[in-house]
């Protein structure tokens, strides 16, 4: 993982006169292309170019290649005048990471950085080829789907006919098929599977051929025939590295919303927003974000939880009889995260709620029931509106729902919503009636006679936008709140390190001339910029030598994965994608401020680095493509930090709470350290910095998981840990006796998952009883039982181990209560106890800056070819 490569000597900030080059590069495709030119204005002129098969690989692939080329050709980075990246649509990791790589190569060369669609290039190639006539594109779009445009090339160009749409490959063939009255020639990877469907579909209409493979994918030349295209009409976006997206083909319009609602600037929205499935209406979101008012009929939507499952049932059985769904059943749906379940409430009185569930990028619509008043007053509309909003933000791309045959106003209101019918199973129903569970029946009470389901299949709003979103806004960010995380700024807890000391590795080191004047002493050196991406926070920081934060943002999407109980990785990917240009700039211009100037430059840092492991794969790609991106456009080296190891270190920015005087002592070596978050729990023997031992690790939830399972049961929302912890406060945390499990085992592993689902089954049992439950009480037994377990072992894993110091990390390391017990029973041994302060325990970037200092000094950084990885454990180095 240590660099064997060198960067390019480039010096950032000092514009040369002759930056003349385009850069072009896509990676939508299992492909890389990549093109360098030399801008003449209107036109280009190819110097090199290098097109590769490189499926899935393209986060190692990337820059080593254009790094490749421009070393080949006696390039530098510094003659770069525009950055130019096809923005799919295709594999959505690999247009992230191509967009991600891009946004950094333009951000670290303060370039313009432009979009152009991976069809068009498509196209574009198969006109250089000579081909006159109509051609499809049809790209992979995976599960049985592809994304199809049809163009018109005449001698000038290919003129696209149609907007960026996913659809199955038999419904685009059939389509094609009926629409198209002269030959067509196809292109495009979607046909390795889907030839035989396309032959098929065109056996009894036009002549169809196929292009040649070559010409299936985009290469780096037809990149910047797009490009000198959309330039020529001026078509291409503001060139700000911040405002480039990728070709949504499916953006929920749950997330526009909320975008819109919380108050983007700028916003502009280039080309129609098109919600297919379901037309917009006048609901809004409110405050939180997890329920919705009909602002007309006070009709309130919200998610499902444990408390209403009583109601539920209760309509469920007037609705549907003898087919209604047991208590049962709906408890084992609800705390499934692949499902959604919405009820629509009158005032306090439930009158309807819907589910569906997202397999294989279909939703299907499980259940849909509003009580009789209710009926006929557009309650199913808005539950099913809602549910397939959450179906889309869980990668649904169709939506599918059985109805009864002759159901009319139900296949009416379906119809309406634009599902068509798909296939009919017969004699699925055991009654029969107009709506389901008004049955006609036999005398005897047995079914007149079985009756047949329709299966439906509505779109999930396919879309095409240019969304182009003011990324330099100092309030919000794609919809996301941006936050100042540095109140914990405190030099005196890091050693003071020499300044020399951090030796890079490979041939060339950056040459950066330090700007001293500008940005402070020597002392404060290095100045380290570090991104952390690996979850659901896009967050930077810099920090200088003494260890000091200078700037450390946050922009948490919390907000846009709440109504689902948990992280979407879907949402965070696109999030992250969205949001890491500003997040960065806004770090850049947070630094520079302390240092008494408007902005800090790149070459005013020493170093970049960025969070590559563990963590979702598809958020960590895209902070770790943007910061590869800036490493070789500025010639910065990048660190590479783990995670877990960043809750470490946060506790370096901690004040000691046990005593006065220890809070002037920076923390040392030998500790014992517990690491409690979303995803982890353990305790660590930290030996030395990087020196660690596992001292044992829960064998199935983690701490913070039971946390957000509780809080998701009882419909709280995300994240369930300072909503329980809050609620706990008013509790009494003897009132209900729940399972210490593992308490007394003898070693260091825990076991949540039976916590967990003893508090469920309480409340199972105290709904189907009728009792009301004491929500404060249910939250504070609940917090002690994790409390009792966790300062149990942590006080044994001080004892075997012999250390002083105790410390503590990850998102639950907020918990108040937890804080206190600690203390209280190291206190009690004489154990320094050294606690994050608040803003550092959730994930931040400030924490990854920390460790990239220890790391820059013993010379790790990565390469260009690094990749990032879910899994790393805290005792393997790296
Ligand atoms: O470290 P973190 O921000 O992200 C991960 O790496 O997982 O931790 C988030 C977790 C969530 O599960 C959240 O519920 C939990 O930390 N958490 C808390 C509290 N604040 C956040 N758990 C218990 N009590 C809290 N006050
Ligand atoms: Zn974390």
């Amino acid at each position: 993982m240590r660099s064997s490569h060198a960067y390019l000597p480039v010096t950032a900030g000092q514009f040369s006169m002759s930056r003349n080059l385009i850069l072009a590069f896509d990676t939508a495709s299992e492909t890389i292309a990549l093109a360098v030119a030399n801008d003449e204005g209107a036109s280009f002129k190819l110097i090199d170019h290098h097109d590769e098969a490189a499926p899935r690989r393209a986060n190692v692939c990337l820059l080593p290649r254009i790094d490749a080329l421009f070393r080949k050709n006696g390039l530098s980075a510094e003659d770069i005048g525009c950055v130019v990246c096809g923005r799919g649509p295709g594999s959505f990791t690999g247009v992230r990471i191509g967009v991600a790589t891009a946004k950094g190569l333009a951000s670290g060369l303060r370039v313009p950085l432009y979009g152009v669609s991976t069809l068009d290039a498509v196209a574009w190639g198969v006109w250089k080829s000579g081909f006159r006539g109509l051609l499809g594109v049809v790209a992979d779009a995976m599960r049985g789907e592809v994304y199809p445009v049809l163009f018109r090339v005449t001698d000038t160009a290919p003129e696209r006919l149609e907007c960026d749409t996913v659809a199955k490959a038999e419904s685009a063939a059939r389509r094609w098929a009926q629409a198209v009255d002269e030959p067509l020639a196809l292109a495009g990877d979607g046909i390795h599977k889907y030839r035989t469907v396309f032959e098929k579909e065109f056996e009894t209409s036009c002549r169809l051929t196929f292009c040649e493979d070559s010409l299936w994918v985009p290469t780096g030349e037809s990149l910047l025939y797009a490009f000198e295209r959309e330039r020529a009409r001026k078509e291409c976006a503001t060139g700000d590295p911040g405002a480039l997206l990728p070709v949504y083909t499916r953006l929920s319009d749950a997330e526009e919303n909320e975008r819109i609602r919380l108050g983007t600037t700028g916003q502009v929205i280039q080309g129609a927003l098109v919600n297919a499935a379901v037309p917009a209406s006048g609901v809004v979101c409110d405050g939180d974000g997890a329920q919705e008012t009909h602002p007309q009929n006070d009709l309130t939507l919200r998610p499902l939880s444990l408390h209403d499952l009583n109601h539920i049932v209760t309509i469920e059985r007037e609705v549907f009889r003898d087919e209604a769904w047991t208590l049962g059943m709906f408890e084992d749906e609800l705390l499934r995260t692949d499902r959604t379940w919405w009820v629509a409430c009158k005032g306090s009185q439930i009158v309807g709620y819907c589910g569906g569930w997202v397999v294989d990028g279909e939703l299907q619509i499980l259940d849909v029931a509003v009580i009789s008043e209710f009926r006929r007053c557009g309650i199913a509309q808005e539950l099913i509106r809602r549910v397939v909003h959450d179906g889309a933000d869980l990668g649904a791309r169709s939506v599918t729902l059985e109805v009864r045959a002759d159901n009319a106003s139900a296949r009416k209101l379906y119809e309406k919503l634009r599902f068509e019918v798909e296939g009919i199973r017969p004699n699925y129903y055991p009654a029969v009636g107009g709506l389901k569970g008004e049955g006609i029946f036999r005398e005897d009470g047995t079914p007149a006679r079985r009756e047949d389901a329709v299966i439906m299949r509505g779109p999930v709003e396919p879309t095409e936008t240019t969304g182009v979103l003011d990324a330099s806004g100092l309030g919000t960010l794609a919809g996301m709140e941006l936050k100042d995380n540095a109140c914990r700024v405190d030099a005196g807890m890091v050693k003071e390190r020499s300044v020399q000391a951090y030796p890079m590795q490979g041939q060339s080191p950056p040459g950066q001339p330090k700007r001293e004047g500008r940005t402070g002493e020597g002392k404060n050196r290095p100045l380290i910029l570090a991104i952390e991406s690996s979850c659901d926070e896009t967050a930077a920081a810099i920090i200088d030598g003494r260890g000091t934060l200078l700037a450390d943002v946050i922009a948490s999407q919390v907000d846009f994965h709440a109504r689902f109980g948990g992280v979407v990785p879907e949402i965070a990917s696109r999030k992250h994608t969205e949001a890491i240009v500003g997040v960065v700039d806004e770090t850049l211009i947070r630094g520079g401020r302390e240092l008494g100037v408007s902005s800090l430059e790149w070459g005013d840092l020493d170093a970049l680095a960025v969070t590559f492991a563990p963590g979702l794969v598809g958020a960590l790609v895209v902070g770790l493509a943007f910061a590869k991106g800036v490493s070789w456009a500025t010639g910065l080296p990048l660190v590479g930090v783990n995670h877990l190891e960043g809750h470490i270190y946060a506790n370096k920015f901690a004040s000691s709470v046990s005593s006065d005087d220890a809070a002037a002592e920076p923390i040392e070596p030998p500790l014992v350290v517990a690491l409690l978050s979303g995803g982890h729990t353990m305790l660590v023997h930290v030996k030395d910095w990087g020196d660690y031992e596992i001292l044992g690790q829960t064998l199935d939830d983690a701490v913070g998981e039971a946390f957000d399972k509780v809080a998701k049961a009882l419909g709280l929302g995300y994240p369930g840990g300072p909503v329980i912890s809050k609620l706990a406060e008013q509790g009494r945390s003897d009132a209900i006796d729940f399972p210490r499990a593992m308490m007394h085992s003898g070693d260091f592993r825990f076991s949540l998952s039976g916590l967990k689902t003893a508090v469920i089954t309480y409340i199972k049992r105290e709904n189907e009883a009728g009792r009301t439950i004491n929500t404060a009480d249910l939250a504070a037994s609940f917090q002690q039982a994790v409390i009792d377990v966790q300062v149990a072992k942590a006080v044994q894993a001080v004892e075997q181990t012999g250390v002083h110091t105790f410390c503590l990390g990850g998102g639950v390391a907020a918990n108040p209560a937890l804080r206190v017990a600690y203390c209280k029973a190291m206190d009690e041994r004489g154990t320094r106890v050294v606690l994050p302060p608040l803003s550092a325990c959730t994930d931040n970037a400030g924490m990854i800056a920390a460790v990239a200092l220890d790391r820059l000094a013993q010379g790790k950084v990565l390469s260009l070819d690094a990749d990032a990885y879910s899994h790393l454990p805290i005792d393997q180095e790296y």
